[in-house]
């Protein structure tokens, strides 16, 4: 009589044995070499200038047999006779030897573009060129916009963070950026960057060809070293400035990893917390900064950084950066503080906790700069003692993704978690006289997602480690 139920429950047991030691054993990177140059462009991404309205660059990796970048490029038309108003460019070349061996990665800065308009542009590998690829400049004056924000990706790039990349990237109609907060990638001590970049670069796709990315840098896009003393030195990943073309307009000694891009009546303001800690740049940045900040003539004023002013893993705050940079985005009135690194979620309003943040929002009260954490990637950290009363909304072991609508009086920021739910969702309203307020609009959200001692949120183990 119970044999049959026997023997389903055999079965099912042994269904779930490979699932369960799936999960055991990660997958595993690339096997052989599938990320190795060939003999057609691959890991083409596209990023913002200085001014995004008017400049735009192309980075493109090709094997050896192609030594020049070339790229072509002209206005998009509605009909297939696209090559017929384009224009040939070359670029510059730099050669990286990888695990993968070795490779040329082509930077090709378009420059006196049309003010919100529609190019499309190709690029050659040694056996052909790719497809065309279209994208459009940023309006000359501002005009509302929405655009993606992401957190660290970092681990299980392809594996488990394309998901929410691409989740991310389908949630909008028509995303105008896509801002990455530092660490793309782990590096550092690991020997398999290039197989990491490799992932990274599929993971978005064609996407990261058409939408403009603007990116910081992370700790983990530096390598550690060894110095002559004895003691432990960073050098930025050759990966980073190889893959992105970014405006070299930042702080002095910094050239690759701080600048300002004007998007469309926003002014993206991107720091290295990297070099400041553990470089010695933090008084060049410090400088740097304010004059970004006192010159801009834009609508909005975003920081992206990756090290938290305020964090929500870590025990301590970032003291050195908090001492010398808040003071300056509160007296020029930065609005939103994109960040990474602590791989928890955290939305910052008030220091002293999100009980004032209550207070401010019933009596109407003026608030500074927003400071928000978040992490795309699959490696979580606990959160630290004050995450769940200091944020406005924190959250623990969970993927996450962001859209921010800018308006000309409002930033309408949505949080999701990776299986496209909202999570969080506020406004800052902005009235004639600059005076800002927090808004929360009344949208169905979930509970805020916590691990109970060893239970995650989702009532499996807790991955988040304590800091
Ligand atoms: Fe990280």
């Amino acid at each position: 009589m119970h044999r049959p139920l026997l023997l389903a429950t055999f079965i099912t047991c042994a269904l779930l044995t490979p699932a369960a030691q799936a999960n055991e054993n990660p997958v595993p990177r690339s096997v052989g070499q599938p990320y190795a140059a060939g003999s057609l462009a691959d890991r083409i991404v596209l990023t913002p200038g200085a001014n995004a309205s008017t400049q735009m660059a192309v980075t493109f990796r090709t094997d050896l047999q192609q030594a020049t970048g070339l790229l072509e490029f002209g206005p998009a038309l509605a009909g297939p006779q696209v090559t017929a108003q384009v224009q040939q460019l070359t670029g510059e070349t730099r050669r990286l030897d990888g695990e993968n061996g070795p490779s040329l990665f082509h930077q090709v800065r378009l420059e006196k573009l049309t003010p919100d308009t529609a190019y499309v542009y190709r690029v050659k590998g040694s056996a052909g060129w790719s497809e065309w690829q279209q994208f459009r400049t940023a309006r000359a004056s501002f005009a509302p916009f929405t655009f993606l924000y992401l957190g660290d990706t970092q681990n299980d790039i392809l594996a488990k963070a394309s998901r929410t990349i691409r989740q991310a990237l389908r949630s909008v109609a028509h995303p105008a950026l896509v801002v990455h907060a530092g660490d793309l990638v782990a590096s550092r001590e690991e020997l398999a960057h290039d197989d990491e970049w490799g992932e990274w670069n599929q993971a978005g796709g064609w996407a990261y060809a058409a939408i403009p990315q603007l990116t910081a840098a992370g700790n983990h896009e530096y390598l550690d070293t060894l110095l002559p003393d004895g003691s432990e030195g960073r050098n930025l990943s050759p990966h980073f400035p190889a893959q992105f073309a970014l405006p070299r307009n930042g702080a002095q000694g910094v050239p690759d990893t701080s600048y300002v891009s004007d998007f469309q009546g926003v002014r993206f303001v991107v720091l290295d917390g990297t070099s400041a800690l553990d470089l010695g740049t933090l008084p060049a940045q410090t400088h740097w900064l304010e004059e970004a900040l006192k010159s801009s003539k834009a609508t909005w004023n975003i920081v992206v950084m990756h090290q938290p002013i305020f964090t929500c893993a870590r025990p301590e705050d970032t003291e050195p950066l908090k001492t010398a940079w808040k003071p300056l985005f509160d007296r020029y009135k930065v609005d939103l503080v994109l960040q990474g690194h602590d791989h928890c979620y955290s939305r910052l309003t008030h220091a002293e906790g999100r009980d004032a943040t209550r207070k401010a929002l019933k009596a109407n009260q003026a608030i500074g700069p927003v400071y928000m954490v978040s992490v795309t990637g699959s490696k979580m950290y606990g959160l630290n003692d004050r995450a769940r009363t200091q944020p406005d909304r924190s959250a623990e072991d969970t993927q996450l993704f962001q859209t921010i609508a800018v308006e000309q009086n409002r930033l309408g920021i949505r949080t999701y978690t990776a299986d496209n739910r909202l999570y969080d969702a506020f406004d800052i309203q902005r009235d004639a006289k600059g005076r800002k307020v927090l808004h929360e609009p009344k949208l169905h959200k979930q509970a805020e997602r916590f691990c109970n001692g060893e239970t995650g949120p989702d009532g499996l183990p807790c991955t988040g480690r304590a800091k």
